[in-house]
């Protein structure tokens, strides 16, 4: 079997990773050291209900963990108050104990709202990710980011509640809608234009086998990733400083999905996308970065069919009324503000991102014009 291994070592905590072909069918074997008695609690959603859970629930059967199944409706509205209160409810009743482990298994929003109830259950149980979505899988399963969203804004409750272990199995990517898979290879962009130029040039060559399911090419495009994560959580856990050029992208298209009520008409992937390029855009106009770095990241996305400016997405969103003005308010309730300044992921290339607090709101709204022409 393909798998491949890393450890994120932090002060109090350190886990492993595992990324590979087939893993969901070895979970049990790998979780069993782990648990303190051989007795769990998967949560998922209805949809990686149908396609994932069977080969979870049989691999937990081989190795004797009972479980019990807690199903969750798909969507983002799932990382809510109402739902989180529910989860807590429902494993109170399954009397889980603070030694035991829970399990999430599903993408992104199932990750955040299982992660920030073990956060909060008896004041904090352990929980195991394994993520199904190449979005998840490269990021969100991975740091212990957890949290719901508020109708004032997304992930704004929560709290760093980091993993046991992280499953990766790519052969659950099989599954995905194309929109989703491509929306989380936006993510995995992200961090080749962070700080890896030589991984730009790597995706550059090995993207389409990565969107086609080469298990080999996304087995290595996902470890690149979480190593890369790794080494940033390593030295700032909690995000005060390094950590939040994970954020490249963010601000934007944060931004853009609230405007569009967060909702499956335009995926986070695909507003970090479009928001990827506007850094980009930003920063070439600041006359801090070779404006032919800013087209190869918009062609690059481009070649694969994500949007790169916010005409191009082919969801309704034109109906609602977007606005450089309005786009740019929403910036203004960024996490990273910081004394009413809101700090901006930018970049001097491909592979150079850094935080600047210095940015002229004039700009930032230019740049969104942009990307609405
Ligand atoms: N998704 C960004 C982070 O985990 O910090």
């Amino acid at each position: 079997m393909l798998s491949q291994k890393i450890t994120i070592a932090l002060k109090d905590h350190s886990y492993d990773i595992h990324v590979g072909d087939g893993l969901l069918d070895q979970a049990g074997k790998i979780i069993t050291p782990l648990l303190n008695r051989p007795k769990t609690v998967i949560i998922t959603d209805d949809n990686v209900a149908r396609h994932q859970l069977p080969r979870l629930e049989k691999s937990l059967d081989l190795v004797n963990i009972t479980f019990d199944v807690i199903i969750l409706p798909a969507g983002e509205a799932t990382k809510s108050f109402s739902q989180l209160e529910n989860l807590l409810d429902q494993l109170l009743a399954l009397h889980l104990e603070r030694g035991d482990k829970i399990i999430a298994l599903g993408g992104g929003v199932i990750g955040d709202l299982v992660g920030f109830a073990a956060s909060i259950y008896l004041r904090g149980i352990g929980f195991i990710q394994i993520p199904t979505t190449l979005l998840a899988q490269v990021d969100s399963s991975v740091g212990g980011k957890t949290g719901i969203n508020s109708p004032r804004g997304k992930n704004l409750i929560g709290s760093f509640h980091q993993p046991a272990l992280v499953l990766s199995d790519v052969s659950s990517l099989s599954s995905l809608p194309a929109r989703q898979l491509l929306s989380g290879y936006a993510e995995v962009v992200k961090y080749a234009l962070i700080n890896d130029r030589e991984f730009f040039h790597w995706l550059e060559e090995n993207s389409a086998k990565i969107i086609a399911g080469d298990p080999t090419a996304q087995t290595e495009a996902i470890i690149t990733c979480c190593r890369a994560k790794a080494t940033v959580v390593a030295e700032d856990e909690k995000e005060k400083g390094g950590r939040a050029l994970l954020n490249l992208g963010h601000t934007f298209g944060h931004a853009l999905e609230a405007e569009a009520n967060y909702s499956d008409r335009l995926f986070h992937g695909e507003a970090v996308a479009i928001g990827m390029v506007m850094a980009f855009d930003l920063s070439v106009e600041m006359g801090l970065c070779p404006a032919e770095d800013a087209v190869k990241v918009r062609r690059h996305l481009e070649r694969l069919s994500l949007p790169v400016r916010i005409s191009n997405i082919n969801h309704p969103v034109s109906q609602i009324k977007m606005t450089a003005e309005r786009l740019f308010n929403h910036t203004l309730h960024d996490k990273k503000i910081s004394d009413g300044r809101v700090t901006f992921v930018i970049a001097s290339g491909i592979g150079k991102a850094f935080l600047s607090a210095e940015i002229n709101p004039d700009d930032v709204k230019h740049v969104f014009q942009l990307a609405l022409d």
